[in-house]
């Protein structure tokens, strides 16, 4: 209907455009045409008394010739009429002439030029305005025997011009009002009668009617939709909400309860001796271990990680296997062991020092080396083969994490043509240009291609992958079902943007918001009435911890209202510190720190507090709760979980998300309040915002997100990749049987 009326609006303008300028041509002409016939008029009246006034002009008779104009006048559209001799003096007028039209002044009218003699002269005509009224004089030369005697001039009545033009305007109007409504109604007519046709062709179509051929690509549109809807649905419909039960249902119903194989280089539980022998489980900061551990936590199967804790070790058995979470054990965590060297060359050098800044732009260059890149190689074989080792059929479902195992999946695909290999890629992927810098940048992609499913948060990252495929492997890309046939294997690639469990096991155990407050504060030693901001990071220079204490730095200095009121508290946990751009992001992060607590600090007011060391979720969810507002400042991220595990632990609603548009999070959560983080001006104002905002608004912004999060959680993204792979598997099935039943085979047609 809203289409309708916009196109019935914009018949109407265009039909109004081109009636003002008809109607602006036909007033012209009808104003010309009016004038030429006052100058007709007024040459026919001065002809009919030429021969009486010729003969009162010799001996200058006014008193006759002003009775001769009188005649003339009583035409009622002449209002007057003078005489003027042929040296532009007055000779005689009827008492209603106008004084300011002088004889002086019309003879230099009635003259082509100053100098034209008087057979030259010619009749003129031009519109005036006098008191009452507008008039058109007609200046009309006098011919006698001997030749031209003067001119006559009349004044004629413009009323009756004026009176028709708005009689053709009107007319004019109601002919483009009559114009203007049958078009729409011709148009409205024709497209209800093209549109239902259209329909009853479509109707016809979906019952297996038959096809007209100007049709076919359209419906080829509505038949994909419909089957993406109805993909949709199956994915969202009877089962409600995504929940751990309805993954395992969907694992159960959809993959026959197939175990699922998690290769990832972190491991979910780390053993660590401390100082005093006594043994501890870290869980690491990272937003890969945070959405994986759920899945395997309901799903259960196996966990392939590097073993890197001090005590891990200890604590598996000759397999190198634990079952977890620690009390719990729902799942396997098989530890793969590796050298220093190998550690140094695949997860340091080629995996953190080439890949990791290859992808993000944050203007740190990627350092590739031939020696790391063939500890990466070796080390993905070894954990493929692990993985191998941990199958128990030959076409398992095998879940393959992130930039360090960018081969796996292809030697895994080896030594398992038929395993179900999804990929996911945690952090974004580069324009081709960008990624053409890995010297080993076709390997890389053949590698990944061993996999049936590649993922990435975005479809823009998705874009990127086949722009790289596109470049510089020989491929077919299918842009319609996004899928990559290289060497007779095909791959979908697919847009799963992760997050985070729902209901967070994290919260089941944790105070309420009130009491978190009270115990940070105490903790800080924090007056009572202080605002409170919290970043929480890995320390890592994607994560804009720089441009975030920059933030906060121009805050104290735009607004000094917030001096000793405002604490910014950063949770950083070291990481990949073997690294020197980690090291001076490190003394970089201290430096800032000093330098805005040095400027603006007061008794015991600290604007900033570092805290630089690894902390259990536990308590990064208690200051989560204590914060009045939590900036995450990524320069490239790809999704960026620390901003939904703190929307996810406002229940209390209370507190507001300021969030990097650069961070994948931003496309969901759009309620937070988005900056460009290397925009300082931007960010401190947008902390300043957040510290003033009204409860009710950080109350709608955070329903509004907590309900995005909830619904779109860690579940649903496994969820949906299982489903992707369970289909990809029964028409898998499906073209085998197909394939032995001819002969042939049918792989590379998939
Ligand atoms: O953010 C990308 C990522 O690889 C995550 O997947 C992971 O959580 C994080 O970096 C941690 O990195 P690392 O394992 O090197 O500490």
């Amino acid at each position: 209907m809203a289409r309708v009326v916009r196109f019935l609006a914009v018949l109407v303008v265009g039909l109004g455009l081109l009636a003002w300028g008809g109607f602006r041509i036909i007033s012209h002409t009808t104003q010309a045409w009016f004038e030429k016939d006052l100058t007709l008029r007024a040459q026919l009246a001065v002809n009919g008394a030429r021969w009486a006034l010729a003969a009162r002009w010799a001996s200058e008779d006014a008193a006759a010739i002003r009775d001769i104009l009188a005649e003339i006048t009583r035409d009622e559209r002449i209002m007057a009429a003078a005489a003027c001799t042929a040296d532009a003096r007055s000779l005689a007028a009827t008492s209603e002439y106008p004084g300011q039209f002088s004889c002086r002044e019309l003879g230099r009218r009635v003259r082509p030029n100053a100098a034209a003699p008087p057979d030259q002269w010619r009749t003129v005509g031009f519109d005036a305005e006098i008191t009452g009224g507008n008039v058109h004089i007609s200046v009309v030369p006098l011919a006698g025997d001997e030749g031209v005697l003067g001119f006559v001039v009349l004044v004629h009545d413009r009323a009756f011009i004026d009176r028709r033009e708005a009689k053709v305007q009107e007319l004019i109007l109601i002919a483009f009002l009559i114009l203007a409504a049958s078009a729409s109604l011709i148009t409205v007519v024709a497209a209800r009668l093209f549109w239902k046709g259209w329909t009853r062709e479509i109707r016809s179509f979906l019952r297996g009617g038959p096809q007209r051929r100007e049709f076919q690509p359209i419906l080829r549109d509505v038949r994909e939709l419909i089957e993406r809807i109805s993909a949709e649905r199956a994915l969202e419909g009877e089962g409600g909400a995504w929940t751990p039960r309805r993954l395992v249902q969907t694992l159960t119903e959809h993959l026959h309860g197939e175990k699922v194989i998690v290769l990832a280089n972190r491991e979910p539980y780390i053993h660590e001796r401390g100082p005093d022998g006594a043994l501890r489980v870290v869980h690491p900061a990272s937003g890969l271990v945070t959405a994986i551990e759920p899945i395997m936590r309901a799903c259960g199967g196996v966990w392939v990680a590097h073993g890197g804790g001090s005590a891990d070790h200890d604590t598996v058995d000759r397999e190198g296997r634990i079952r977890v979470p620690p009390g719990e054990e729902s799942y396997a965590l098989r530890r793969v062991w590796l050298s220093a060297a190998e550690e140094q060359g695949y997860y340091y050098g080629f995996s953190n020092e080439g890949l990791w800044p290859l992808c993000h732009i944050a203007d740190t260059r990627p350092l590739f080396r031939r020696e790391d890149w063939a500890h990466y190689q070796a080390v993905n074989q070894k954990f493929a083969d692990a993985v191998c080792r941990e199958t128990e059929s030959d076409d398992p479902i095998v879940l393959v994490q992130d930039y360090h195992f960018a081969l796996a999946p292809g030697m895994i695909r080896q030594r398992l043509p038929r395993a179900t290999i999804i990929s996911f890629w945690h952090i974004p992927w580069p324009n081709s240009e960008r990624f053409g810098i890995c010297p080993w940048r076709e390997e890389l992609l053949q590698g990944m291609l061993g996999s049936s499913i590649i993922g990435f948060h975005t479809q823009f990252h998705c874009n990127n992958f086949l722009d790289a495929i596109d470049r510089y492997l020989e491929a077919r890309i299918d842009r319609e079902q996004i899928a990559v046939t290289h060497q007779r294997h095909s791959t979908r690639v697919r847009a799963y943007p992760i997050s985070i469990e729902w209901p967070n096991r994290w919260l089941a155990d944790l105070p309420s918001a009130e009491e978190c407050r009270r115990e940070v504060f105490r903790e800080l030693n924090l007056p009572p009435q202080t605002l409170l901001g919290v970043g929480v990071d890995r320390l890592d220079y994607t994560k804009g911890v720089e441009e975030r204490l920059g933030a906060v730095e121009q805050l104290l200095e735009r607004h000094p209202e917030f001096h000793g009121r405002f604490t910014f508290v950063q949770l950083a946990a070291p990481s990949r510190t073997l690294i020197e751009r980690y090291r001076q992001l490190n003394d970089n992060v201290e430096r800032l720190a000093a330098r805005i607590n040095q400027r603006f600090a007061s008794g015991s007011y600290r604007p900033l507090v570092l805290l630089r060391a690894h902390h259990e979720p536990p308590t990064v969810f208690r200051y989560y709760r204590a914060a009045d507002v939590c900036y995450v400042s990524s320069l490239h991220d790809g999704m960026n979980l620390v901003a939904k595990e703190f929307v996810a632990a406002r229940e209390d609603l209370r507190g507001v998300l300021v969030l990097s548009h650069f961070a994948g999070a931003s496309r969901e959560l759009t309620e937070a309040l988005i900056v460009n983080p290397y925009d300082m001006e931007e960010s401190s104002a947008a902390l300043a915002a957040a510290l003033r905002m009204p409860v009710e608004e950080q109350q709608e912004r955070l329903r509004a997100m907590r309900s995005l999060v909830a619904a779109f959680n860690v579940y649903r993204w496994a969820g949906r990749m299982l489903l992707d792979a369970a289909r990809l598997r029964s028409k898998d099935r499906l073209f085998g049987r197909l394939s032995d039943a001819s002969g042939r085979d049918l792989a590379g047609t998939r």
